[in-house]
This record gives C-alpha cells, sequence and structure tokens, in this order.
C-alpha cells in the first residue's frame, strides 16, 4: 500500500514541478515600469533640442517582438497647425499677461505663436520674452498710427492684418499643409479643451465666449447644427454678432482669400469681426463647436489696471528689474 503511495507520488512529482516553473516563468515577464515616464513637450522635437530619441519598451528585443506580432498602422496625418495671432503693446502687466498666455499656448500641440508688437520696432522685453518661452513663436510688429490711437477706435487692427500678411508670405508658393487660424488676444483665459475643438476647422468655426458685451456670456444660437443667429446682450443685427476670441478659420480660407484683412476705413466700432467675417463666409458656412455652442471654453477676462501710485519718479533701486 505504502509503496503504491510512494510510485504515484514520484510519477507525479516532475509534473508538478513543470507547472511550478512555468507558472513563476509567466510572473516574471517585464513589469512595467514603476516611475511615470518623463513627459517631454511635443514642442521640444524640431527645435533643435538636443535629446535621445523616445524608445518604448526594451531595447531591441521588445521592439522586435511587436514589429513581428502585429504590422504597425499606417501613419496617421499631421495635425492640422494652430496659428494663433496675439496683438500685444507695452504696459505694466505685458509680461505677466504674455506669461499666463505661454503657460497655456505651451499645452497645445503643433501651435504656431505669432506674437504682434504694436511697436516701430520689436522691445528687448518681448525679444527676451520670446527666446524662452518654449514654443514655436514668430515675433513681428507694426506700429498702430497715432491717428487711430483713440478712444472709441477699433484696436489692434494694424497687428492682426500684420499676423495675416505673414502667414500669406510663409505659405505663398507652398501647397498648405493644413493649419488653423485664430486670434488670441493677450488678456484672455483659454480651456485646453478650445484648441482641440478649433483643430477641427474645415472652413470657420465659431463658439460662445464667456464674459463679454455686458453678459455672462454671448453663443452663437445653433438649430440642427446649423447657425440660426446670435445671442448676444449688443447690437444683435451685426452679420456676425461674435467676438474675436469665439472664431477660427482655417489656413485654406485666408489664402483663397488674400484680401481679407481687417477695415480701417468704413469700419465702425465693434464691428472688426463682422467686417472681416463677411469677406471670408457666410451664417450658413459656419461650423458651430463646443457641443453646439454650448460650452464656454474662452472667457474674455480683463486685468485690473494696475496701481502705480508710490512707484518713483525717478530710478531709486540699486539694480535693474524687468517687470
Ligand atoms: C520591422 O522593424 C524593422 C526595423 O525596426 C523595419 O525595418 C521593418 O520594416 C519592420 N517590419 C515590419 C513588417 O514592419
Ligand atoms: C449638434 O446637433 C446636431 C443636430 O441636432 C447633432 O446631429 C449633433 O450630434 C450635435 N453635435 C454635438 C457635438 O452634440
Amino acid at each position: 500500500m505504502k509503496s503504491v503511495l510512494f510510485s504515484r507520488f514520484f510519477l507525479l512529482l516532475p509534473w508538478i514541478l513543470i507547472v511550478i516553473l512555468m507558472l513563476d516563468v509567466d510572473t516574471r515577464r517585464p513589469a512595467p515600469p514603476l516611475t511615470p515616464r518623463p513627459y517631454f513637450s511635443p514642442y521640444a522635437v524640431g527645435r533643435g533640442a538636443a535629446r535621445p530619441p523616445l524608445r518604448r519598451g526594451g531595447p531591441g528585443r521588445g521592439a522586435e517582438r511587436r514589429n513581428e506580432s502585429r504590422p504597425q498602422p499606417p501613419p496617421e496625418p499631421p495635425l492640422p497647425t494652430i496659428y494663433a495671432i496675439t496683438p500685444t503693446y507695452s504696459r505694466p502687466v505685458q509680461k505677466a499677461e504674455l506669461t499666463r498666455l505661454a503657460n497655456t499656448l505651451r499645452q497645445v500641440a503643433r501651435l504656431h505663436w505669432i506674437l504682434v508688437e504694436d511697436a516701430a520696432a520689436r522691445s528687448e522685453l518681448v525679444s527676451r520674452f520670446v527666446a524662452r518661452a518654449g514654443l514655436p513663436c514668430t515675433h513681428l510688429h507694426a506700429p498702430t498710427p497715432r491717428r487711430y490711437k483713440r478712444p472709441g477706435l477699433p484696436r489692434a487692427t494694424e497687428q492682426r492684418n500684420a499676423g495675416l500678411a505673414w502667414l500669406r508670405q510663409r505659405h505663398r508658393h507652398q501647397r498648405a499643409q493644413p493649419g488653423v487660424l485664430f486670434f488670441a488676444d493677450d488678456d484672455n483665459t483659454y480651456s485646453l479643451e478650445l484648441f482641440q475643438e478649433m483643430r477641427t476647422t474645415r472652413k470657420v468655426s465659431v463658439w460662445p465666449v464667456g464674459l463679454v458685451g455686458g453678459r455672462r456670456y454671448e453663443r452663437p444660437l445653433v438649430e440642427n447644427g446649423k447657425v440660426v443667429g446670435w445671442y448676444t446682450g449688443w447690437r444683435a443685427d451685426r452679420p456676425f454678432a461674435i467676438d474675436m476670441a469665439g472664431f477660427a478659420v482655417s489656413l485654406q480660407v485666408i489664402l483663397s482669400n488674400p484680401k481679407a484683412v481687417f477695415k480701417r476705413r468704413g469700419s465702425q466700432p465693434g464691428m472688426q469681426e463682422s467686417d472681416f467675417l463677411k469677406q471670408i463666409t457666410t451664417i450658413e458656412e459656419l461650423e458651430p463647436k463646443a457641443n453646439n455652442c454650448t460650452k464656454v471654453l474662452v472667457w474674455h477676462t480683463r486685468t485690473e489696471k494696475v496701481n502705480l501710485a508710490n512707484e518713483p519718479k525717478y530710478h531709486l533701486d540699486t539694480v535693474k528689474i524687468e517687470v
């Protein structure tokens, strides 16, 4: 009886050992790394940053195995580039506003910032800022003629037009890569979701804007996926009753309407957006974004005028500091 038990045991033993070994090998597959992968800004690529290429998985062997087991998907078409045109002018809060905006724009993939100073030449402050901004940036300048520097007249006309001219010049020869243009004033607040929404603009897209026109928000009214009117507190009779922060235009539309610019002559205050959009699109063509224009993803914030009442008339500090 005893010997029968023993012989059975020894018969089974090798099999048990094999099973234990196999389980052990299985659990020794490389575990996912505990430390999170370091974050790399998508902009670092292509801006000459010296950095080894990102390598996913183990060196060599892992890549081969992945390659054998399933074919690589075809490369995706490149994301349309977002061109953000930002007019800016010298004032005590300028660097603070630009810093805030750069911190937002730096999070957006394939974004090209076009910063246009209202000045006869590029300022040192903005040049230094651009050099350290950490995102692809073009620094332009265009002075506003003195006769237009009056309250009640539209602002930033020359700067926005300089941005448009630069875009058209840059894409003069080559067939334009997909791109989207929008006007990013330096004092607004932008949700990152807004950039996802505008990226799919085919011609001209629109969305609500918060804290504007004397209301909590303004928005295009949408029925069956089409813009049919405007919810606004001010001059609803405007053809496009929308703020500068409320629309984006595809690069193709900008290039195929080479004469479309912001007008000084004949433009009434507050009609800049309408006058511009009239030249390139119709209400029927507008593409509503942000959940059929029911989500606010950009706010027309205003920075309080800073109090410099105690600023000395002549430089008193022992060092000179850029603010
Ligand atoms: C497998 O990878 C090698 C080098 O990484 C590459 O040259 C080859 O084209 C790949 N094969 C397939 C089927 O993707
Ligand atoms: C917008 O409205 C249209 C028509 O009512 C609908 O088909 C579409 O799914 C809506 N889009 C979103 C993002 O809700």
